[in-house]
């Protein structure tokens, strides 16, 4: 992928900042940082897997917990980012449609920024993540169907109302906020990066966004080997378009509901970007069926005392099978993604 040169940037500069994902503030899109909108997200634990490392037999199985974040995933780092240049640029009113988390984490940050929200989700996903929602105050919209059909509700309303559209990858801010996964990776495993990288995969931004950090690591002078991981798609069975057309096949359609409801996206926006990131990368795409997603959540969780998703436990799941294929072997350095905490879908896992 090609991205704009950036001026060299030493990282011995990023000691002693703060502790949240700001510490890279001039990689992020904010002009003047008193627009930062901030809830503490970012620099959540990287550590080994030890107990499932041993009993598996991993020499060197990590995870990296997301689900330390504001508002319980990932998402609230895209949020912060385009919520803190939304308030940058004026706008008054935001719109998301969401599988569950980023309505959350819109939501919260939102409510911080004195920002109006509307959120449109599908209405079977979990009473929690539908609750966060008017927690924060957001006027939420319930849809029957997938995030797909929300996404033509949110592009309506944004139309009809001026309010500013975050559908992933329909603006390019949210991107930036996940980047900064990829330079916690490098900065917290001591600028040796892993062999593989296990990502549980919807609309993809955090796959590309992690990928856009090392390329820009590169153009920072921050890391000069660039042998960069593998980079690893999980999805579920009941819904893997992403493995399909990276696979140039059918194998899994048509595309439906999954526990794991952050990869229950039919269509990613970005798939074109996220094939590229697997075959630049030299990675590969697996689905693992839903069985297996809750389970692996539940073993992870029951084994490591981490609240572990069902996005979580994919990952774990999925790289059980490739072990089991010989595309990973147990000597590589492994690094699971677990993008949000167990709490919002209890009612899905137990
Ligand atoms: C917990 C969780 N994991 C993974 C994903 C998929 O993320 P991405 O859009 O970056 O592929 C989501 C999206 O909703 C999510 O909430």
């Amino acid at each position: 992928m090609e991205y704009h040169q950036l001026s060299p940037f030493p990282k011995d500069r990023l000691s002693n900042r703060v502790n949240t994902m700001w510490r890279y503030q001039e990689m992020l899109p904010v002009q003047n940082l008193q627009n930062v909108v901030s809830l503490g997200e970012g620099m959540t634990p990287v550590f080994p897997l030890k107990n499932i490392g041993s009993k598996y037999g991993f020499d060197q199985l990590w995870i990296k917990d997301e689900g330390l974040n504001p508002t319980g995933s990932f998402k609230a780092r895209g949020i912060s980012a385009a919520v803190s240049r939304a308030k940058e640029l004026g706008v008054q009113a935001c719109v998301i449609p969401t599988a569950g988390n980023a309505g959350g984490a819109m939501s919260a940050y939102c409510t911080t920024a004195g920002i109006k929200s509307t959120v449109v989700m599908p209405s079977h996903t979990p009473k929690a993540f539908q609750d966060e929602c008017r927690f924060y105050g957001s006027e939420l919209i319930l849809v029957d169907g997938l995030i797909d059909s929300c996404g033509e509700i949110a592009a309506q309303i944004a139309e009809e109302t001026g309010a500013f559209n975050m559908s992933t990858l329909k603006e390019p801010y949210r991107l930036e906020g996940k980047k900064t996964m990829g330079f916690e990776i490098a900065e917290q495993m001591n600028w040796e990066l892993p062999d593989v990288i296990v990502y549980p995969t919807g609309g993809g931004t955090g796959l590309i966004g992690i990928w856009k950090a090392f390329a820009e690591m590169v153009d920072l002078g921050w890391v000069t080997d660039t042998h960069f991981p593998r980079m690893i798609v999980v999805q579920s069975s009941n819904c893997a378009p992403m493995v399909d057309f990276i696979n140039g096949n059918k194998a899994y359609a048509p595309y439906g509901e999954s526990k794991a409801n952050g990869l229950a996206v039919p269509k990613a926006f970005g798939q074109d970007l996220i094939k590229q990131v697997v075959q630049e990368s030299k990675g590969a795409a697996i689905a693992v069926d839903e069985e297996s997603i809750l389970q692996s959540a539940l073993e992870l969780s029951r084994e490591e005392g981490i609240s572990i998703s069902p996005e979580g436990g994919a990952t774990w799941a999925g790289l059980q099978d490739l072990v089991r294929s010989g595309t990973i072997s147990k000597n590589e350095k492994v690094l699971l993604i677990n993008t949000g905490n167990a709490s919002k879908y209890i009612e899905n896992l137990l």
